[in-house]
């Protein structure tokens, strides 16, 4: 393997274990740490490398992408693998991919970035000048927590040749020209600010100064001798064959053995599902399986051929084929598109996907409609079998032999008057395991439109792909007409049937799709028939054609515009301008050091978790012995073992580390199992044996804790005005309720650890990925009963945290650091992702009830709320969430009467925990949505509603809190200006009189955002600034590094701008997001250091900080100075209902428009418009990236995010296969961005504003454009009444409320007569 320019690693039969995937090699062995963990299965992209081939007969080099944490490293004998490390670095010369995206504000906490990086890096490599449509190709399977996207796309598009342009042409006219860009002016000295990045100074990309491929390496593949290679492990053998008769022979000798290719399969089996091979036969470059012949019967792919080679093929023989000859090969295209992301589509091969015979897979539906041949070879000959519904459904008679090889697959032309399509439904777009996926063909023989063949077949639906077989038979020889598709749905719906319970759930969407696919299949044959011959079919209405074209647009456009730097201020002064984040290059270049990536220490031990499977039970028995006789194993720790230092008390109640003698939850810490690595830890662990006994009630939704009273203490009321009064004098009255499920924060960085003894005086170092270090100090310093100053906590940098690295963090340092402290030893515990998922808890489910009262026009005059939230098996910060809830509740609006009561529920599940935005996107959109039902009871639109309600320039908050809204109302204006909503209102409402099946909506929603700590002192914060005697200057501060740029704007407002701090009255820094640690400022300690320096500085003016600070040495004058700051005034009297909770607000307005497809439930973000108050803006550059990250987490959590829990409460949803974040495909088409000109805040640092939290809640815009879009459906079939539709709006929720005569179609099951797969908690 060729990993860097200095850097050669040969793959050998003797220094490799076949059980040694590439990702821990790289970073435990190799130490080379750029390339990251983020889910071990292929689904984030974090570990993204590009893996080069030389082929010696074709004399080419192949670079692809690929998924290191998927790679045996046994599978790279002869292949070339560059890491991040290996194009460029701080220490010679970075390569322009890796400038790029730190220029152009690509990166945030950087976790993602490398492997963002090599995805865009080996693109170039292949193609140097890319198009918009491989580009978003190639980020396909690489995710980004923080960033939104829109900086990566920009900073890809500079190696575009088409990078201005939006390339989609609505109307015929790109965006560009439709005068969308011309933002209105700002009134005072901004104005619209094309980029945040200067291309000029970029690097050029130079394909010719490219690392070339190893020439040992090709002299390797040419000259030596090719002959199976063994590798042997300590369990388990490796053969690679290089002849198809050595592979025969292994084949014939290991029968049971998989025949790994891309491993993609079998990696994750093993992985996730504990599956053992002790032998594995992986050919290496079998020319057999790799041949295309072209040939009368169809074209013939070899079985060795990736997934990304099959779909350049296809599309090569597409473009010289005749269109007729193509059917099949064109759809199969279509689902390669967007099967997985494009690593794993390189890594893939089509044998090895048909041989999985996944239930889910998008390509055997539509092999097996397609006649297709499976082309087989054993020692005992060859053989041919069909690729039937018997081979999907592994029929012994009907199935490959264990000793056989699938050499080929031969994939028929269609003959005229034959059609093939493709149809699938995911949670989302791209890279998502398909809902339903289904393959239909029809063959009418002639024109006269007689079925003669029919074939359609399912994925997603059971255990295997399904073939509608009988039901296809029975409409044979009927025309091509609506009877015929009704008795077809009919016939499917029966033949494919689906139990209530099946697993994945979802069953009456998957039911509806299966017939919604069916009709759309039926109306594109309608409609190519008619093409064909427009006398003998009839016409297909205009509105219905619109059920045929598919949403997805691959091309972005974005403009932003933000506040212009003052004349006055002084050039060199940085504040105000976009300037990159501080560990920008670092993280391109895999320099970032995050947790994990620090080395080994001596003696090193790791940590494992062993929880709970059950959900409130009582422990029986725990036994130990057979894991601590496992090799490796050190010590096994119950709750025994710490004994009194088992918990700790924050807030109001004790949390416990490890179970004592009851669980709470699955998931519940029961032992931690130390061990000398990570794998003999986990091994052990699988070993632990617990007996369980079911204690009863088990609660686990809202609804069953409210009937058990489970609520945690105390519950919270606030009350302004005389709700009951006003309900008697209003004209209506309405009752609702909303259920908003919970959100896991998918940092991409999990939870990490690594706790060192010092060995002396019993001092501890941890090295933690926290957000709140001082927590971690307080918690370790008390499970080791130490004082605090033992322990010193180190936060470089954390990889994404978003609340969710605060609490739960502290309980496993706390049991890490025991460990250590037990054993003397460095301990490290790093949870993998599906642990973290399933231990951690995330944000909030809730539970909106509201009665608003309200007058014709839309004022509400009275509002009665109570909220919900599932909290989970112990407080956390729940309390404090709820409370913010309340808070925070009102957002926009003046309600002048006003109840709003907030319950905690104690449920069976992971505790939950903070979630960026705190309680308010749950109650904000609880207020929407009731604010939605008032408008359309009154007949009139939400935004009017909307704006009859809000705030006006001075006024009180229900907590008696005086606010001065004008700059809520200003960007309401502009958003509704810069968005021409009432424009696009009457374009969207003539689109949906125009299409029947597809319908768009248009919604805008304003933000209040309060911005506080609840207390004094949980917003004080300290800086220590030392200057030194070279003149360098060291700040250190309180603020924590997770992406959103602080230790940037602190060296912008802190260093650079000394003179700030002679001058009262500059500007300065807030936090831009607020964890409870920071909040800070230093600016005193500059003035303190600045007052000592000033007569030097006088009688030297001419010299440098060298010179003053040596004269100040010299003279004795201290160069260290502390700043405090003490915090805001803050405090809220919760009997009185009445304080000063907040210090400022944040105001904003978003508005979206999406377009569904009503058949299927899918979605689309068309666009976005934004305008948000962020004060004065430090770096408009942070201050965007954090505004439109958190806006893309909103938009995931009210629409594709969603968590699946079973009914004895165990998590489905473990890790990115399963639980969707948005991807590059979900960035709404066009995103505009725009903040307020400055605008002084008395209240704040410098004026400036904290963003990181309140652009969650804008996401909700196109939670009720979706709203709009399906109301228009439902109007237009005859659907009256209130639409309630709950978060998170997902595909089956979309489809499921456009009701019409195929959801009339399907069977129901009545409740209770069956155990669902999953409850709604
Ligand atoms: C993150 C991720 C996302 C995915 N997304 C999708 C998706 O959206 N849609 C979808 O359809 N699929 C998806 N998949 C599944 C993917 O398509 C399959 O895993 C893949 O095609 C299997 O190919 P492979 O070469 O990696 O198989 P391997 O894992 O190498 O092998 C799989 C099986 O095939 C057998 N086999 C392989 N080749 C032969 C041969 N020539 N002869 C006999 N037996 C053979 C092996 O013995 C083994 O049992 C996804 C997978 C991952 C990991
Ligand atoms: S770590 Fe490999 S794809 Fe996520
Ligand atoms: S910057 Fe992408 S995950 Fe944080």
């Amino acid at each position: 393997i060729f990993l860097k320019p200095k850097m050669l690693f040969f793959v050998t039969e003797k220094n490799v274990d076949p059980e040694t995937m590439l990702l821990p090699y790289l970073r435990k062995k190799l130490r080379l740490t750029g390339t990251k963990y983020g889910c071990g299965g292929g689904g984030c992209g974090a570990c993204t490398v590009m893996i080069s081939r030389y082929n010696p007969i074709t004399k080419r080099i192949r670079h692809h992408p690929a998924n290191a944490c998927l790679i045996p490293i046994c599978s790279l004998y002869g292949a070339a693998v560059t890491t991040v490390e290996g194009i460029g670095s701080t220490h010679t010369r970075i390569h322009p991919v890796q400038e790029r995206i730190a220029k152009c504000h690509g990166t945030q906490c950087g976790f993602c970035t490398p492997g963002m990086v090599m995805s865009i890096y080996t693109l170039l490599r292949n193609h140097p000048e890319p198009t918009l449509d491989q580009l978003t190709d190639a980020l396909g399977g690489n995710l980004c927590r923080c960033t939104g996207y829109r900086p990566i796309i920009d900073a890809c598009k500079t190696f575009c040749k088409t990078s201005g342009c939006c390339q989609s042409k609505e109307n015929g006219i790109c965006c560009l020209d439709q005068g969308i860009n011309e933002l209105p002016e700002f009134e005072e000295g901004s104005e619209t600010s094309p980029k945040l990045f200067t291309e000029e100074e970029f690097l050029p990309l130079d394909p010719t100064q490219e690392l070339i491929f190893p020439p040992e390496l090709m002299i390797m593949a040419e000259k030596q001798p090719q002959r199976t290679r063994m590798f042997g492990g300590e369990r388990m053998a490796w053969f690679s064959p290089v002849t198809l008769k050595e592979l025969l022979e292994l084949k014939f000798k290991y029968p049971q053995a998989p025949v790994v290719m891309g491993n993609t399969s079998v990696g994750p089996e093993v992985k996730f599902k504990g599956v053992f091979h002790p032998v594995i036969i992986s050919p290496d470059r079998i020319e057999e399986l790799s041949v295309v012949i072209h040939a009368s019967n169809g074209l013939t792919l070899g079985a060795g051929l990736s997934l990304a080679q099959v779909k350049d093929i296809l599309a090569d023989v597409v473009q010289k084929l005749p269109e007729e000859k193509t059917q099949m090969y064109q759809a199969l295209m279509k689902h390669l598109r967007t099967l997985a992301g494009s690593q794993i589509r390189n890594m893939a091969s089509l044998g090895g996907h048909i041989i999985s015979r996944h239930p889910d897979s998008d390509l055997n539906p539509l092999l097996a409609v397609g006649n297709c041949t499976l082309n087989l070879l054993s020692k005992e000959g060859k053989r041919q079998i069909p690729l039937s519904e018997h081979f999907l459904s592994k029929c012994p008679n009907a199935d490959i032999k264990p000793q056989e090889i699938l050499i080929s697959v031969n994939i028929p032309y269609s003959r005229k008057w034959e059609f093939v399509s493709a149809f699938r439904q995911a949670q989302r777009q791209e890279n998502a395991l398909a809902i339903v996926n289904s393959g239909m063909r029809v063959f009418f023989g002639e024109e006269d439109g007689i079925i003669r063949e029919l074939s359609i077949s399912y994925g997603g639906i059971g255990p295997t792909t399904i073939c509608a077989k009988n039901s296809c038979q029975k409409v044979i020889g009927r025309h091509w007409n609506e009877e015929m598709l009704d008795t077809a749905c009919r016939l499917v719906l029966d033949e494919v049937s689906l139990p209530g319970s099946a697993p994945g759930g979802k069953v009456e969407f998957k039911r509806t799709l299966i017939i919604s696919f069916l009709f759309k299949f039926y109306l594109e044959v309608s409609q190519i028939l008619k093409k064909m011959n427009s006398v003998h079919y009839p016409r297909l209405a205009d509105k219905y054609a619109s059920a045929l074209e598919d949403l997805h647009s691959r091309h972005h456009c974005s403009t932003l515009k933000y506040q212009k730097i003052g004349p006055k201020q002084h050039p060199e002064d940085p504040v105000g301008h976009p300037i990159m984040h501080l560990s920008g290059v670092k993280h391109a270049t895999g320099e970032a050091i995050y947790c994990d990536d620090m080395p080994l220490v001596d003696q090193e031990l790791f940590l494992t978790f062993v929880t709970s499977s059950r959900a409130h039970a009582k422990i029986v028995s725990i036994d130990l012995s057979e894991a601590l006789s496992m090799p490796g194993v050190v010590d096994i720790m119950t709750a025994e073992h710490l004994s009194d230092v088992n918990s700790f008390c924050f807030f109001t109640e004790t949390e416990t580390f490890l179970a004592t003698d009851k669980v709470f939850c699955v998931g519940h810490l029961v032992c931690a199992v130390l061990a000398d690595s990570e794998v003999q830890a986990k091994r052990a662990a699988k070993r632990v044996k617990i007996i369980y006994q079911d204690l009863e009630p088990l609660i686990l939704t809202i609804e069953e804790a409210i009937q058990h009273n489970s609520f945690f203490k105390p519950e919270r009321k606030l009350e302004y005005g005389n709700v009951d009064e006003a309900f008697k004098v209003v004209d209506h009255i309405l009752e609702g309720e909303i259920h908003m499920g919970g959100q896991e924060h998918f940092y991409m960085e999990t939870q990490s650890m690594l706790v060192v003894p010092k060995g002396e005086d019993q001092e501890m170092d941890v090295y933690v990925s926290t957000q709140f270090p001082k927590y971690i100090q307080d918690i370790v310093a008390s499970t080791l009963k130490l004082p605090a100053n033992k322990v010193m906590c180190h936060v470089r940098r954390v990889g994404g945290a978003f609340g969710g690295k605060v609490f739960k963090t502290g309980t496993i340092a706390a049991v890490t650091a025991f460990a250590a402290n037990k054993h003397g030893r460095a301990v490290r515990c790093v949870l993998e992702r599906g642990e973290d998922m399933l231990i951690t808890g995330g944000r909030h489910p809730y539970l909106g009830k509201y009665k608003a009262g309200f007058m014709n026009d839309g004022r509400i005059l009275a509002l009665d709320m109570e909220h919900y939230s599932n909290a989970g098996a112990s407080l956390d910060e729940s309390l404090l969430v709820i409370e913010m809830g309340i808070l925070k509740m009102d957002n926009a609006y003046k309600f002048p009467n006003l109840r709003c009561q907030a319950w905690a529920c104690r449920t069976n599940l992971p505790s939950n925990t903070a979630f960026r935005g705190f309680g308010f996107p749950q109650a904000g959109l609880i207020t929407e949505s009731c604010i939605t039902e008032v408008a359309a009871k009154c007949g009139l639109s939400p935004e009017k509603v909307r704006m009859i309600n809000m705030y006006k320039e001075i006024d009180q908050t229900p907590y008696k809190q005086e606010i001065n809204a004008k700059n809520l109302a200003q960007c309401w204006r502009e958003c509704m200006a810069m968005s021409s909503y009432s424009q696009r209102k009457v374009v969207v409402e003539k689109f949906n009189v125009e299409n029947y099946w597809k319908k768009k909506g248009l919604a805008m929603v304003p933000l209040k955002f309060p911005v506080g700590l609840g207390s004094r002192a949980a917003g004080q914060a300290t800086a220590l600034v030392h200057i030194y005697l070279d003149g360098s200057v060291l700040v250190t501060h309180g603020g924590i590094e997770m992406g959103q740029g602080v230790h940037t704007k602190m060296i912008q407002v802190r260093i650079l701008r000394w003179e700030d701090c002679l001058s009262p009255g500059g500007r300065g820094c807030s936090e831009p997001i607020v964890p409870p640690n920071s909040s800070l400022d230093g600016r005193n300690a500059c003035q303190t250091l600045l007052k000592r320096l000033e007569p030097i500085i006088s009688k030297n003016p001419k010299g440098t900080w060298k010179d003053w600070a040596q004269t100040a040495f010299n003279e004795s004058i201290s160069l260290s100075a502390v700043g405090y700051f003490r915090g805001y005034e803050s405090d809220m009297n919760w009997e009185k209902g009445e304080g000063h909770p907040f210090e400022y607000f944040v105001y904003g307005a978003a508005c979206s428009e999406v377009e569904i497809d009503c058949l299927t439930g899918d979605h689309k973000t068309i666009r976005t418009d934004i305008v948000m108050d962020v004060g004065c803006s430090i770096n408009p550059a942070l201050d965007i990236g954090q505004i439109e990250g958190a806006f893309i987490q909103g938009m995931g959590l009210y629409t594709i995010e969603e968590l699946n829990y079973s009914p004895q409460g165990v998590l489905h949803t473990r890790g990115p296969d399963q639980y969707k974040i948005p991807a590059i495909c979900d960035m709404p088409t066009q995103l505009h961005i725009s903040l307020l000109p400055p605008s002084q805040n008395s209240n704040t640092l410098y004026s400036s504003k904290g963003l990181g939290e309140s652009g969650v809640f804008l996401g909700c815009s196109v939670f009720f454009a979706i709203h709009d879009a399906v109301s228009a459906a439902r109007r237009e079939r005859g659907l009256r009444g209130p639409l309630r539709l709950n978060s998170p709006l997902t595909p089956e929720k979309i489809r499921m409320a456009c009701e019409d005569k195929f959801t009339k179609m399907i069977p129901r099951d009545e409740p209770g007569s069956y155990v669902p797969w999953n409850v709604p908690i």
